[in-house]
């Protein structure tokens, strides 16, 4: 009998615990051409804020040695346009849909939770308050353990179903954010956005982002992203959703036996946008070879 890759989070189940990271498949419409999103355990959609947001002009990405640099800004068509121009598409596709939420106040967090609440494809929402990129919100929200809290609190109190609260690394205590984001109602943890970094071209002198400082991605941050992963596990009693650098199944493994019940995966669906196929096909040839019946029999088995 084949291994069962079914998990659950907060009373969702999803079929395998492969998701895309936000940002980096739109809203689905462009994978959706490639594959059935069937296959995925989830679509977790590029960040939507109360007004459209242009985001900043390019060059918002520069690839570096293992990874990806980008301050994108947010850019995002909209609560309006998202529930008038995608949620239809979304509505019909057979996977778990996380809409990603952003906002440069409270205010608008709340608004845009709040009007999530009819769009029934929103099967869980992610609050993203840990956005590097822009000068209002975003990351301004996930590194004081109150604002965390103030924060969760207010979407809680709009939204019926499960929130996640997607951490930044760029804390002294990752752990101590994830505890507060407890304590403001949230049902679960995305852990880690980007890492803040830079990039200069030493022919001109200039910074390679017009927004200067970016988010690092991509393998470059997954040791980072484990042991952040590890110590939330250890720290704190909600679910986590693992992102940094997951390109194939031995990735997947390690943040499973770190303590995250699934993952996201982010920056190798820019080189290979079917690579969560071949990770599912992979992740059950391993458990099938272990022996494993279930894929959550790997959820914090590290051996310390
Ligand atoms: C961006 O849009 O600049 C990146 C989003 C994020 O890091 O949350």
């Amino acid at each position: 009998m084949p291994a069962d890759l079914k998990c659950k989070i907060a009373g969702v189940e999803f079929a395998n615990p492969i998701m895309t990271a936000s940002g980096c498949a739109g809203y689905g419409e462009e994978l959706a051409q490639i594959y059935p999103l069937s296959n995925l355990g989830a679509l977790v959609t590029k960040s939507i804020s109360l007004k459209v947001r242009p985001g900043h002009p390019p060059p918002r990405t520069v690839e570096t040695p293992g990874g990806l640099l980008n301050a994108i800004g947010l850019a995002n068509v909209g609560i309006d346009r998202f529930l008038k121009e995608k949620v239809p598409f979304l509505e019909k596709q057979k996977t778990k849909v996380i809409v990603n939420v952003a906002g440069s106040t409270i205010d608008e967090y709340v608004e845009v939770c709040s009007r999530l609440n009819d769009c029934s494809c929103a099967d869980m929402i992610e609050l993203n308050i840990s956005c590097p990129n822009v000068n209002e919100g975003g990351i301004e929200f996930g590194t004081s353990p109150k604002l965390t809290e103030k924060t969760v609190a207010a979407a809680r109190k709009v939204f019926k179903r499960p929130i996640i609260a997607k951490l930044a690394p760029n804390v002294t205590s990752i752990a101590e954010i994830a505890n507060a984001a407890e304590q403001g109602g949230a049902d679960a943890l995305s852990i880690i956005n980007s890492v803040i970094g830079t990039a200069v071209d030493i022919d001109s002198w200039q910074p390679l982002l017009t927004n200067i400082n970016g988010g690092l991605t991509g393998p470059a941050i997954k040791p980072i992203a484990l042991a952040m992963v590890s110590s939330v596990y250890r720290k704190c009693n909600l679910p986590i959703i693992g992102i940094g650098g997951i390109t194939d199944y031995k990735d997947v493994i390690e943040y499973l036996l770190y303590g995250a019940t699934a993952v996201q995966v982010g920056t190798a669906l820019f080189v290979d946008p079917s690579a969560p196929l071949k990770i599912v096909k992979d992740l059950k040839k391993y458990l099938k070879e272990k022996k494993l019946k279930s894929v959550t029999e790997l959820i914090g088995k590290v051996r310390r």
